[in-house]
């Protein structure tokens, strides 16, 4: 199971790697807008500062909605570095633009996707990643994490290559039953990343060690 951190903040991106376990990021506008990223150039220029800091992975939205402008913007942003995975809508054009960019080799992840329809669609189309946004679905009071068990089985069924990647995780919990539901992939922010860290007994049973050893060495 990979994990991806859901932000475009350097520092988090950085702490999350240090730990050793981060295999990607991905980040959206609203994400970059968050970190006050704004112009085109500096927003490149972000997407390269992030690259420098993983091994691979880091997924860049592009913000046209139609093909051909989709595909331009695509092919740019695949240019700043190999580990660009170019994050496209799904919506008509944005099916269109994952095969064309995939014909020409680019990674893609097809994002916004709320059902099992739509992540059909995106991998018949040679998308790389597929991100249903389970948290989301969850706000709606849908139910986020049958789609992710719904969409495993379904390329399982049929040996689709895409991976799913379970986006818009909001607890521990979510990491957790998108594991044992078998998601390839899961992109949240640091703070579910570093929740599991915690358990109360393991705090309880360090700090009774650490007096017994106190206590044995005094
Ligand atoms: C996925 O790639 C999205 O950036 C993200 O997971 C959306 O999460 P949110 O619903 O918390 O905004």
């Amino acid at each position: 199971m990979k994990f991806f951190i859901d932000t475009a903040n350097l520092s988090e991106i950085k702490e999350a790697y240090d730990l050793g376990v981060l295999d990607g990021v991905t980040t959206n506008p609203s994400l970059m807008a968050k970190e006050g990223i704004t112009g085109q150039a500096n927003i490149l220029k972000h997407y390269k500062d992030i690259c420098d800091l993983v091994d691979d992975n880091v997924s860049a939205e592009v913000i046209s909605t139609d093909f051909e402008t989709m595909v331009k913007e695509g092919k740019e942003l695949a240019k700043i570095d190999d580990k660009i995975v170019v994050k496209i809508p799904m919506i008509k054009d944005g099916v269109k633009a994952i095969k064309a960019l995939t014909d020409e080799g680019i990674r893609t992840n097809c994002t916004l996707i709320f059902n099992a329809g739509q992540a059909i669609l995106a991998a018949k189309a040679g998308a790389s990643f597929v991100s249903p946004f389970i948290g989301r679905l969850d706000d709606i009071s849908s139910d986020g994490m049958a789609l992710i068990e719904q969409i495993v089985l379904i390329y399982d069924n049929y040996g689709f290559e895409t991976e799913v990647l379970a986006a818009s995780l909001r607890h521990t919990m979510h990491l957790i039953q998108c594991a044992e539901a078998g998601a390839d992939v899961v992109t949240c922010p640091l703070n579910v990343i570093t929740g599991l860290l915690k358990h109360p007994l393991t705090d309880i049973g360090l700090e009774k060690f650490l007096a017994d050893y106190k206590k044995g060495n005094s």
